[in-house]
Formats: structure tokens, sequence, C-alpha cells
């Protein structure tokens, strides 16, 4: 069991952020991604198409024998989660919550940014979180309403990105905000942009650090880890373009096996 999977899926490319941070943390462990890039964005998606969505990759990675699934996508995350968990009672599931927390607790302006999807923004769960965490503090929400195709088509530093960026950051700009949380794992991908876009003391933050560690710990507390010294395998489907997959996961410091799978 220690040797099977950590199997992750997003509704794209954009979970790789996340695959990036775990794979830094444990490299021995083997990997399967699924990117149903086919379906994106799943942002602007009904719970109920989400939900389906994420039964199907869920028991695809099943069919894999993976130990343990990580929802990379805050939108299927939000919507899909508590079900898969109530569900699938033999594997545990990590999910990526938009880090409102960390941003809460440091933030002096008292004024935080969350840019995020439709799917994402409208879910209860991410309505408690502001809820249990954020008071006292105001929260700026915008829907990055057309960035996740961008990014899907390879766009992501385009002066189309920048444009589309600009007019959601200026709300935020406005009422000073300090942190800038990205509640989408396709958004870490448009850092570069939004380096160039922000003013220094405002920092980004987003999901993947915290979410590798929480991978580990379940993995230890399960006593799931792979100890094994045969290097790690990675296999990354994609039900859309394979060159544009690959294209992301250029530097990775891994063998990685991208190929198309129709799901
Ligand atoms: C999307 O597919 O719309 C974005 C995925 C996410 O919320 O991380």
């Amino acid at each position: 069991m220690q040797n099977n999977p950590i199997g992750v899926f997003d509704s794209g490319v954009g979970g790789t952020s996340i695959w990036k941070e775990i794979h830094k943390l444990l490299p021995l462990e083997n990997t399967i991604y699924l990117a149903d890039s086919a379906n994106a964005p799943y942002g602007k998606k009904s719970p109920e198409d989400i939900l389906r969505l994420s039964i199907k990759n869920t028991e695809l990675l099943l069919q894999h024998n993976c130990k343990i699934i990580v929802v990379a996508c805050n939108t299927a995350t939000t919507n899909a989660i508590t079900y898969l968990r109530e569900t699938y009672t033999n594997v545990s599931f990590i999910g990526i919550e938009p880090a409102i927390k960390p941003a809460v607790l440091q933030s002096n302006s008292k004024t935080v940014g969350v840019l995020a999807t439709k799917g994402t923004l409208s879910s209860s769960l991410f309505h408690s979180t502001v809820k249990n965490h954020a008071e006292g503090i105001k929260i700026i929400e915008k829907e990055g309403e057309g960035l996740v195709p961008l990014i899907e088509s390879g766009k992501a530093t385009s002066v189309e990105a920048k444009d589309l960026l600009k007019t959601f950051l200026e709300p935020m700009l406005e009422q000073n905000i300090d942190y800038l949380v990205l509640g989408c794992t396709h958004y870490p991908y448009l850092i570069p942009v939004l380096k160039e876009l922000l003013p220094a003391h405002v920092n980004i933050i987003d999901s993947g650090e915290a979410v590798a560690r929480q991978t580990k710990a379940i993995l230890e507390r399960e006593n799931l880890l792979n100890r094994g010294n045969v290097a790690s395998s990675h296999k990354f489907y994609t039900n859309a373009d394979v060159s544009i997959l690959r294209s992301f996961l250029k530097g990775a410091k891994a063998t990685v096996n991208v190929a198309y799978l129709d799901f």
C-alpha cells in the first residue's frame, strides 16, 4: 500500500502548482495526476456538474489504487469534498481551501483580497471559512472570470491576462489590501504578472505548501509514507492537449510521463 500512488485531480493544468509542492516535499512518492481540461473551467459550472465531474475523477484514481486523493482544485473542493469524504470512506481526501486564515492573521490593513472562481466564492464552505476566520477583516472578493481559460491555453503571462488582472486588482488596491489570496490552483501561474501589477507591500498567498504539508501529515498518520529507494513514477493524464500539460511540467525535478486519456 505504501508504494501506491498519491492521486491528484484538477479541472485542468492548474493543479500542477500543487503537484510540484507535493513532489518537493515527498520526492519518494509515486503520483498520478488527472487534468480534466476538456471540462475546464469548473468555476462556471453548476454545483451538480462539479460534483459529477469530481466523482468521475475520484473513481478513475481509485481504479489506479491511489492511497490518498488530493482534490487540487478549489472549486471541486468547495463543492464536492464533503460528499467525496462521506462516500469513499476507505481513502483520505485533501482539499484546497483559499488561504484566508494566514492572510487574515498577518494583515495590517485589515483588508484582504480574494481572487477565486464563481464556484468557489458562492460555495457554503467558502462562506463559512470567511465567517469563522475573518472577523473584523474586510474581505474583497473578485471572481477571476476568464483567467482559467487563458491559463489553460498557455497564456498566463499574456497581455490579455495582464489587462484582465488589472480590472480585478484595481478595486482591491483602492480599498488598501495588503494580502491577496489566490483561491484557485491555476492562479499561481499568474504570479509573475501579479508581481508586476501589485505594489511591493501587497503579499500574495496560495495554498500549495500547506497542502503538501497536510498530505505528508496524513500519510504519516496512516502509515502510508513510501520509504522505498526506487525512483518514483509520475503519470499525468489529460483529456485535452498533451503539449500544454507538458509545458506546465517543464523544469519539474522528476521524470514525468504525460499521456492523453479519454476520461
Ligand atoms: C476552474 O476550473 O474554474 C478553476 C479551478 C479552481 O478553482 O482551482
